[in-house]
């Protein structure tokens, strides 16, 4: 596979095949939360009011990103992005990322953020009451097994919170943030 084929667009939300391959990424790589509703979840991430980008290779989507409106057009949030396993780790993740953060700015967005749970133990996070010294050990953070917090950081975003026990105890949600535009 060269890396250079794989084309970043707007999705297409005519083409029953990229919904398709998408909603099976979804269901496959979260399955806790889409195993059965990938599909009604899809045309909510193709909805009118949202922003969504696709990665295509050789006619088969193999990532997607989205962004929903949450603040007015101020503050969107990032939901959800996922490349292809066998396609990981050659920068389409921040490929797609960077035309969505486009795409957000050009509707008037200032900020992008997103939620990205640590459920397995991913992170020092996980499993420790994150009630006792939070800001301590957001500050001390360590990723314990390729969790996907650290790719946003090296594209820009920050850690601006937690929701402690947000899966059950000891299974937070990350909450992370980037600026899009100057001031
Ligand atoms: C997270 C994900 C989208 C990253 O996509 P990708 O195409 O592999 O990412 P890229 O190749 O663009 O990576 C950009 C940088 O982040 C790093 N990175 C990517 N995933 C990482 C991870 N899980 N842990 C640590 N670093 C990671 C890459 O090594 C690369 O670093 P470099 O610039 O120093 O080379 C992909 O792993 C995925 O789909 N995971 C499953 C779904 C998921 O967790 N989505 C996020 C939910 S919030």
């Amino acid at each position: 596979m060269d890396k250079a084929n794989v084309t970043i667009d707007f999705f297409d939300k005519t083409n029953e095949k990229y919904i398709k391959n998408a909603a099976e990424l979804l269901a496959n790589s979260f399955p806790q939360a889409y195993q059965d509703s990938a599909r009604a979840e899809m045309d909510e991430i193709l909805g009118e009011e949202r922003i969504a980008v696709m990665a295509v290779f050789d006619d088969m989507l193999v990532g997607f990103t989205g962004a929903i409106p949450q603040y007015g057009v101020t503050g969107w949030e990032l939901h959800p992005l996922i490349v292809k396993p066998d396609f990981r780790g050659q920068g389409i993740g921040a490929r797609l990322v960077e035309k969505l953060e486009e795409a957000v700015a050009a509707r008037g967005g200032v900020v992008m953020y997103l939620g990205t749970d640590d459920e397995f133990g991913q992170t020092s996070l996980a499993g420790t009451d994150l009630f006792d010294d939070l800001y301590g050990k957001i500050q001390m953070i360590k990723n314990i097994n390729r969790h996907p917090y650290e790719f946003y950081l090296k594209i820009g975003y920050k850690i601006v919170g937690v929701i402690p026990d947000a899966n059950g105890f000891g299974k937070p949600d990350i909450l992370m943030a980037k600026r899009l535009v100057r001031k």
